[in-house]
């Protein structure tokens, strides 16, 4: 019988070689006439153990990694087609702590599977909440979603199913499906991930999004930054609109649903989704001011859903097991799981999925394993570019999204960067207003001319002139930037820059 040999495919194991180790064990395979299938999989999301190697054997799948090209043979040597001991080993998969440890519900798949078999997908539990969804009602569709809680993973944690509910009860001849995979936050790669290494989860939970609203049509915006991500939903789309299950009559049901997926430009704005949505108009990615709200004035001017890729790609597990069984996970209105994306200084950067409610020192010691560097840890820069900077006092904080409001920071879209004790936190804030700046859409004033006050005022207090007058101006300054900006670009800069004063004032020499 013919053994099963992993190599994953995901943009963070291709960066470290993994094209060339699948390369040379398929050199060694045709040398020596070796019945072995190569499944390029996506990532199990274990990043400082990429290119991961797995071999299918009785005792389960058995873990290699990181290995390189060189190690190959010494690894077909030691018998690793059985899952025998080599140096790299690291036993069954699922046993690793970091892999066992998770409640993985929206990445049960994410690299198990071949990212691009339809069979693989069917096999593993897919297409089993379109099937259900096939069955109901679009208001009973509507209900399972607000019934399991599911808050938006963009960033501001909007109730998926209240949105769904407006795009139902707008009366339009066209709706439309907006997948928001433009994945600007820093140290943030769950969209990717899943695109790479599952992209039927989220052209079904599109699908399901469809029939719940009644749109016809749904777009894809992914970043230019994720090449990888595009061809795979490229590839994923064509295979589905082959087997039926994207098109005129959806699995055979009558029911429309057509997918196209586009490529953004490279702006953070267009992430929100006014922006985002001028962007795929054509237009320049310049906010939109709401009302009107995308949900009833969106795509084209029509009812428009827009949600981030893992709301998305959440949808068909709730269709499947029910709102009720995704509900029972998490804590406080925080329900579910939380993909939680672990990078910066850290040991063992990587995606962890787990149920709301774990602290943010789990994740960054149980998970990640402390600092790369082996320094103690100083700062956390949770939810983006734009989430507040956490000293080591509040790495108690519960992943929940209140939890976090209460201590001025956000969860954004689950992305945890770690820092040691050589970061400069001044240099930090002028680098979040910096940023501002420089992705500023120009629309609004406070944003547009307050952050590049903004930097002027933080290199005045390092330079130490007038530095407790400067001190205040930069607290009104970001109480403006708050109040009066257009969108959260410019109303959320302050908050690394004022947390970052307020937790660590000595960098400010205040
Ligand atoms: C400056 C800015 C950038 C954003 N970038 C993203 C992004 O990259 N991906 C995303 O899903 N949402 C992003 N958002 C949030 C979107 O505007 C919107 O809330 C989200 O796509 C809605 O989907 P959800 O309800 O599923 O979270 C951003 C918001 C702002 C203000
Ligand atoms: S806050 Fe900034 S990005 Fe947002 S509308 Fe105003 S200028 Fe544009």
């Amino acid at each position: 019988m013919s053994v099963k040999v992993f190599v994953p495919c995901d943009s963070s194991a291709l960066s470290v070689g993994a094209d060339a180790v699948a390369k040379a064990i398929s050199e060694i395979v045709s040398a020596r006439n070796l019945d072995v299938t190569l499944v390029r999989n996506g990532s199990r999301g274990m990043f400082w153990l990429e290119p991961l190697v797995e071999v299918e054997t009785p005792r389960g799948r058995i873990a290699y990694g990181p290995v390189t090209a060189d190690e190959v043979k010494g690894l077909f040597e030691a018998g690793f087609l059985d899952g025998k001991p080599h140096k790299l080993c690291l036993g069954v998969t699922d046993e690793i702590e970091y892999l066992k440890k998770q409640e993985r519900l929206t990445f049960a798949r994410c690299g198990i599977t071949d990212p691009l078999s339809l069979t693989d997908y069917f096999s593993h539990g897919g297409y089993r909440g379109l099937e259900n969804a096939l069955k109901l009602a679009p208001e009973a569709i509507v209900q399972e979603v607000t019934d399991s809680g599911l808050r938006g993973r963009g960033g501001a944690g909007f109730p998926t199913g209240i949105k769904w509910k407006t795009v139902l009860g707008a009366k339009a001849a066209q709706k439309y499906i907006v997948c928001n995979a433009d994945e600007g936050d820093s140290g943030t790669f769950a969209d990717r991930m899943i695109m790479e290494g599952d992209p039927f989860v989220l052209i079904e939970g599109m699908t399901i999004a469809g029939l719940a609203v009644g749109a016809t049509h749904g777009y894809i915006y992914c970043r230019s930054e994720y090449p990888h991500a595009f061809a795979t939903m490229q590839k994923a789309i064509e295979i589905a609109t082959q087997k039926g299950y994207l098109g005129d009559s959806v699995a055979g049901s009558g029911k429309a649903f057509h997918l196209d997926v586009r490529l953004g430009a490279g702006a953070y704005i267009c992430g929100e989704e006014t922006s985002l949505l001028e962007s795929l108009e054509g237009k320049r990615g310049q906010i939109r001011p709401k009302p009107p709200l995308p949900a009833l004035e969106g795509l084209f001017g029509k009812p428009t859903v827009v949600n981030n890729v893992i709301s998305l790609a959440s949808v068909p597990i709730i269709l499947d097991k029910g709102g009720s069984h995704y509900r029972d996970f998490g804590m406080g209105r925080s329900r579910g799981t939380l993909t939680i994306q672990l990078a910066g200084n850290i040991k063992q950067g990587g995606l962890v999925e787990k149920a709301f409610g774990l602290t943010l020192r789990e994740a960054i010691y149980g998970f990640g394993g402390g600092t790369a560097t082996g320094k103690p840890l100083r700062a956390v820069q949770v939810g983006g570019p734009l989430g507040a900077y956490f000293p080591e006092s509040l790495l108690d904080t519960p992943l929940d999204y209140e939890a976090f409001a209460a201590n001025k920071g956000l969860l954004g879209h689950g992305g945890i960067v770690v820092f040691d004790d050589t970061v400069d936190l001044a240099h930090q804030a002028r680098f979040a207003m910096e940023f501002c700046a420089i992705e500023s859409c120009g629309k609004c004033t406070p944003c547009r001319v307050g952050s590049t006050r903004g930097v002027e005022v933080i290199d005045r207090i390092v330079a130490n002139q007038d530095r407790n007058k400067n001190l205040e101006v930069l607290d009104d300054l970001c109480e403006t930037m708050l109040d009066g900006s257009l969108c959260a670009l410019g109303g959320l800069t302050p908050y690394p820059v004022l947390s970052a004063v307020r937790h660590f004032p000595e960098d400010f020499h205040r």
